[in-house]
């Protein structure tokens, strides 16, 4: 089956560990939303077992998957016209997953570098988990025949890796069963950094909340962070070439354009010249006015866990529907006995 040949399909998922954050929703979730009115069927899945390679509370856990779908949904993605569940309802993900770990490379692994920025120094100390994460995150992916993946620029390794997962695959067993998926990476926003410094993402886990927007956030957070995001004492420039050598900037900057669907070169028309006093209140008020619908919506469907689990469940049992004969199939071409169905 030539590449031509898969349906158009998007599959994208957001960890469910800890609050959501502005990253997620500019990076991902808005992109996310624009696809379904594209010509893609789109799969969005709360990635749970991918939380739990770093320790997660279980309460806390839950409230988090509630909160990644709560987000999901208050931001426009619709249960009826995408599938949306949590992985861990579909147990095609765990065992295509593992089916994986034995394609993949150790020499492969060892080139991510978010398991090297995430493991630091304390590389001995991770879990298992984190380091074979990417291989869960393929079988993600190809459980679906997913054809895009619409995430951040920091997870294009990712999805470079699940197509020499899908490449090797379908080499050693002589068929082109996986699709090579393309990752859709695009956009002002795609990588919104840290608010404290610039050269870091901002990040659900960072340490001080300081560093980041959460959807959640209301407009006295919001106001506060931003006024306190960090600077450097020059004007904003005419053009982003001044911006060079400027990250925190740039970040903020970046930020309203993502938020304001402009260029940053258009923002930078309306405020080059400017000072910080003027352009950080403009950018709280962009950043309250587009994300308080949202956490509203948010809050209330938060408040209502049954009807959200209920939709999870819903878009578990049509997510199984299209991973069960992928995995099936992928067991038989291994080889594997599977007499009980
Ligand atoms: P995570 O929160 O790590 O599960 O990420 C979920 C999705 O949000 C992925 O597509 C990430 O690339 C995206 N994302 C997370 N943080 C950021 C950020 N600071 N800037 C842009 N995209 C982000
Ligand atoms: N690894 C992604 C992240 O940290 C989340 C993720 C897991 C994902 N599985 C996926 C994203 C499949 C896209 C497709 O952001």
């Amino acid at each position: 089956m030539p590449d031509s040949q898969f349906t158009k399909r998007v599959f994208s998922g957001i960890k469910p560990s800890g609050g959501m954050t502005m990253g997620n929703y500019l990076g991902a979730i808005k992109r996310w939303v624009q696809m379904q009115d594209e010509e893609y069927e789109t799969i969005y899945c709360v990635v749970d077992l991918h939380a739990i390679t770093v320790w997660q509370d279980p309460a806390d856990l839950k409230r988090s998957t509630h909160e990644v779908a709560a987000a999901m949904i208050a931001s426009g993605i619709d249960p009826a016209r995408s599938i949306l569940f949590n992985q861990s309802q579909v147990p095609a993900h765990a065992e295509l997953g593992w089916l994986f770990n034995c394609v993949a490379r150790l020499g492969w692994m060892n080139r991510m570098t978010q398991f090297k920025e995430k493991a630091g120094k304390n590389a001995e100390k991770q879990s298992l988990g984190l380091y074979a994460y990417p291989s869960l995150m393929a079988a993600d992916i190809l459980a679906y025949h997913a054809t895009h993946v619409p995430v951040g620029e920091d997870q294009k390794q990712h999805v470079e890796l699940t197509r020499d997962i899908a490449a090797k695959f379908n080499h050693d067993y002589g068929v082109e069963f996986f699709p090579m998926t393309e990752p859709v990476i695009e956009g002002p926003g795609m990588r919104v950094m840290n608010l404290r410094d610039g050269t870091k993402k901002m990040s659900k886990s960072g340490e001080s909340d300081m560093e980041r927007i959460n959807m959640l956030d209301d407009a006295d957070a919001i106001s506060k962070k931003f006024k306190k995001a960090r600077t450097d004492p020059e004007p904003l420039p005419e053009v982003m070439d001044g911006l060079k050598n400027r990250p925190e900037a740039k970040n903020l900057v970046e930020i309203y354009a993502a938020l304001a669907g402009i260029t940053p070169d258009s923002v930078l028309n309306l405020y080059g010249g400017e000072g910080w006093g003027k352009f950080k209140p403009a950018l709280a008020d962009l950043a309250v006015e587009k994300l308080a619908p949202i956490s509203g919506e948010m809050t209330r469907l938060m408040d209502a866990p049954d009807e959200l689990d209920r939709i999870l469940a819903a878009g578990a049992d049509k997510a199984a529907e299209i991973a069960e004969p992928i995995l099936e199939r992928t067991f038989e071409i291994m080889g594997f006995v599977r007499g009980r169905r």
